[in-house]
């Protein structure tokens, strides 16, 4: 399964200012792809709407699973997630953040729990299960973001700004998880960085935004 967004033309304004100009781009391979580019150049912007999560001004977003196109609806949401910069936490233990999104899909009891513990395990926060989730530090509090999105199997994965308050151990390992994300192959990872290192190192399809226009997409080099 290969379930990938193109963005035909996309134009956003807000208050009259526009914040997106006339952006395409089609993510036609597996793997990752890493948006970069100056603060407020639209590049969360751009993420929310490939996302399906706000509708553009003008053209569309349109997905496609193995070249055949999907229609926009609930069920396709359901297929795609965004894990946003600053994720929010329930007032529960990590193991409840973690079960929520399966619990409301009605998954039974038992592959619940072994779902949530193979993520919290992939997160590496197998170890804080049972503590509340308010009590976790930044870079945890991340790594639960990405295991409460990852435990609903999303096949396309979008992350803005995964690291972005992020200390250099707690950077490694989110880093870690979206390398094998992307090598896993099947799920395309659209993630949003300022740091070109880190860009480097995740090794995808660079896309750069420049005042609302993506200004040039290829490899890292
Ligand atoms: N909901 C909104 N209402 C009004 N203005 C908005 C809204 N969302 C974004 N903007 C504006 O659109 C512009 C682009 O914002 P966006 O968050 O997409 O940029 P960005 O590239 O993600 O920046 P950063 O690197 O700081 O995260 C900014 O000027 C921002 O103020
Ligand atoms: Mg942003």
């Amino acid at each position: 399964m290969s379930l990938k967004p193109t963005a035909r033309h996309i134009w956003k304004n807000y208050d009259g200012n526009p914040v997106l100009k006339d952006c395409s781009f089609s993510f036609e391979k597996n793997g990752i792809y890493v948006l970069t580019g100056p603060n407020g150049s639209g590049k969360s912007t751009f993420l929310r709407i490939c996302a399906l999560l706000e509708k553009p001004d003008k053209g569309e977003v349109e997905y496609s699973s193995d070249g055949n196109p999907v229609s926009n609806g609930i069920e396709l949401k359901r297929r795609i997630t965004l894990v946003l910069p600053r994720v929010g936490v329930f007032n529960t233990t990590v193991f409840k953040n973690v079960a929520y999104g399966l619990r409301i899909r009605g998954m039974q009891k038992r592959e619940m729990e072994s779902r949530v513990d193979a993520m919290l395990e992939f997160v590496g926060l197998i170890h804080k299960r049972d503590q509340n989730a308010l009590t976790l530090s930044s870079g945890e509090t991340q790594r639960l973001g990405i295991a409460r999105a990852l435990a609903i199997g999303p096949e396309t994965l979008f992350l803005d700004e995964p690291t972005a308050s992020v200390d250099v151990k707690n950077t490694e390992i989110i880093e870690n998880i979206i390398l094998t994300m992307g090598r896993k192959g099947g799920s395309t990872v659209v993630v949003t960085t300022h740091d070109r290192e880190q860009a480097e190192r995740l090794n995808g399809c660079l896309l750069v935004m420049k005042d609302g226009r993506i200004d040039g997409a290829g490899p890292p080099s």
